[in-house]
């Protein structure tokens, strides 16, 4: 798994196709700046953004400083950027034009001679997902898939999200991939997995002796995940009307936090190891029922409402956003596993835009003792203990117990145990992108989607959404932008016994 600290590197050239995107200049570019402040970037380290425009090298140089200048977590040191600007450079060209990729293959040669040593080009795919078969293809034609195969420093490729729009273009798309790359070259990003605390996640479950022993149905009841924005589609309605909070945000981030919470010990650190473990726990779950007499599933879209004070419009009324959309913009499943460590607890996940606020979080709630000696004879019954990994803001652990209130009659009242990372260890934590670059270009793939693992995540929510879009709007729920979803979403726990712990904090 990722180690911590400088690691062997061969000389990098990183093409990144899609360069004048949102992604390249908000998180890549940052990334990069941040790794090579850190000292972790390879000595030899170079940059070539890919695009269908004709730039400058020195035009597209100043763009990426402009766009440090706005999202770098640290501000631009002039050393460091006279150190790595001139390694930086624009290579024009079509996606679906080989001799583009030839001359992009000559200029790596070039880059090679003047290193003096082989070179590892990794490949980001960071356009909308038409122009990946294209790109791999021409990548496949010139050679540049294969360059140095089967040494460490074989080519690789990255691939953004979505990693297709269901199972069946997920498992075109791995064919498409695995034609001209192995699976051990191959990087499906998911920038949840480089976030700090899901990292820890692991650390937290399997280095502390106190968790795994009840980390299982018999103590626990529920385990609620929850990843809400309070932002609306903003500028991305395009994309967004396309995708739904399914594919957009649940299909990956949310199975992934699920995956981890769910999986059985690995045998080792090792990233097939823990990739085997994932895909285990992601086949044990059982399909979802759709059936209106006890749904698995809720949807919802917001209308207008308030969010932090102010009034915020309803999807519909977005730009862009189409009037007869059936698009979801908040979705809540309860998963159940077949397996004898999870058999019979409900997985409530669910993620949503223009919710109350932002945040990232799993929930264990353990189940409760027996009511003999507190609690039998009040109205209110025990609180169940709560374990929350906040993944973000606030990132931290808490652990809620029932404690005595002082005074001379015995009441009880949940207490919180809590660590911040932030107080903890102050708050300079590097960002996902930096991690998930760096590990690519070690050729760690412990934080990346793998191929199988994004095929049973699609297989599972196929169904879904294929039935939800011959409902059309029927099922829909409405919810007002600034609340935490539709009454429905209430109703799939109390159902069961439960309700939304994050909504009464
Ligand atoms: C992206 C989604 O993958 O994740 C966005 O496409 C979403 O819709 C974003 O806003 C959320 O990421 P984070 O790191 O801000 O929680």
């Amino acid at each position: 798994m990722t180690n911590f600290g400088k690691r062997s590197i061969p000389p990098t050239v990183m093409v990144i196709f899609g360069a004048s995107g949102d992604l390249t200049s908000r998180k890549l570019v940052p990334a990069l700046f941040n790794l090579s402040v850190d000292e972790l970037l390879p000595d030899r380290f170079f940059l070539i953004g890919y695009g269908r425009k004709s730039v400058s090298d020195e035009d597209f140089r100043q763009s990426l400083k402009n766009s440090l200048a706005s999202y770098s977590r640290r501000s631009i040191e002039e050393d460091i950027w006279n150190r790595l600007s001139p390694e930086i450079s624009f290579h024009s060209g079509a996606y679906d034009d080989l001799s583009s990729f030839e001359s992009l293959k000559t200029k790596i040669g070039e880059i090679e001679k003047s290193v003096g040593q082989d070179v590892q080009v990794i490949f980001y795919l960071s356009t909308p997902p038409s122009g990946f078969l294209p790109i791999l293809e021409n990548l496949g034609n010139s050679g540049l898939a294969r360059m140095h195969h089967n040494t460490p420093s074989a080519s690789k490729v990255i691939v953004e999200k979505p990693f297709g729009r269901d199972l069946e273009s997920a498992r075109k798309l791995n064919q498409m991939i695995n034609r001209r790359f192995a699976e051990s070259q191959v990087f499906r990003i998911d920038h949840y997995l480089g976030k700090e605390t899901v990292q820890s996640l692991l650390v937290q479950r399997f280095a502390n002796s106190l968790f795994e022993p009840v980390w299982n149905r018999n103590y626990v009841s529920c385990v609620q995940i929850t990843v809400s924005e309070d932002l609306g589609v903003g500028s991305r309605a395009g994309y967004y009307d396309r995708s739904g909070a399914l594919r957009d945000m649940i299909q990956n981030h949310v199975m992934q936090l699920f995956a981890l919470t769910t999986m059985e010990p690995p045998s080792s650190l090792d990233p097939e190891a823990i990739r085997d473990e994932k895909v285990k726990a992601l086949q044990a779950v059982k399909p979802l029922s759709l059936e209106n007499s006890h749904p698995e599933v809720v949807r919802g879209v917001y209308s207008e409402g308030l969010v932090g004070g102010e009034k915020v419009m309803g999807y519909l009324d977005e730009d862009d956003v189409p009037s007869t959309s059936s698009t979801e913009t908040y979705a809540a499943l309860c998963l159940q596993l077949d397996n004898w460590r999870w058999k019979g607890v409900p997985f409530y996940i669910r993620s949503g835009k223009r919710l109350k606020q932002k945040v990232s979080e799993i929930v264990v709630q353990f189940t409760r003792p027996p009511a003999i000696l507190f609690g039998e004879n009040s109205n209110r019954p025990l609180s169940p203990n709560l374990l929350t990994i906040r993944i973000q803001p606030n990132e931290g652990v808490s652990l809620s117990l029932n404690s005595k209130t002082p005074g001379l009659e015995t009441k009880l009242q949940p207490v919180n145990l809590s660590f911040g990372y932030d107080t903890t260890f102050g708050s300079n934590t590097p960002e996902a992108y930096e991690r998930l670059i760096l590990d690519s270009m070690a050729g760690d793939g412990t934080l990346f989607i793998r191929g199988d693992e994004a095929e049973h995540s699609w297989g599972l929510l196929s169904p879904v959404l294929e039935t939800w879009q011959s409902m059309g709007n029927q099922g829909l729920e409405k919810y007002a932008a600034g609340t935490w979803g539709p009454l429905e979403a209430d109703k799939l726990l109390l159902q069961r016994g439960h309700e939304w712990i994050t909504n009464k904090q």
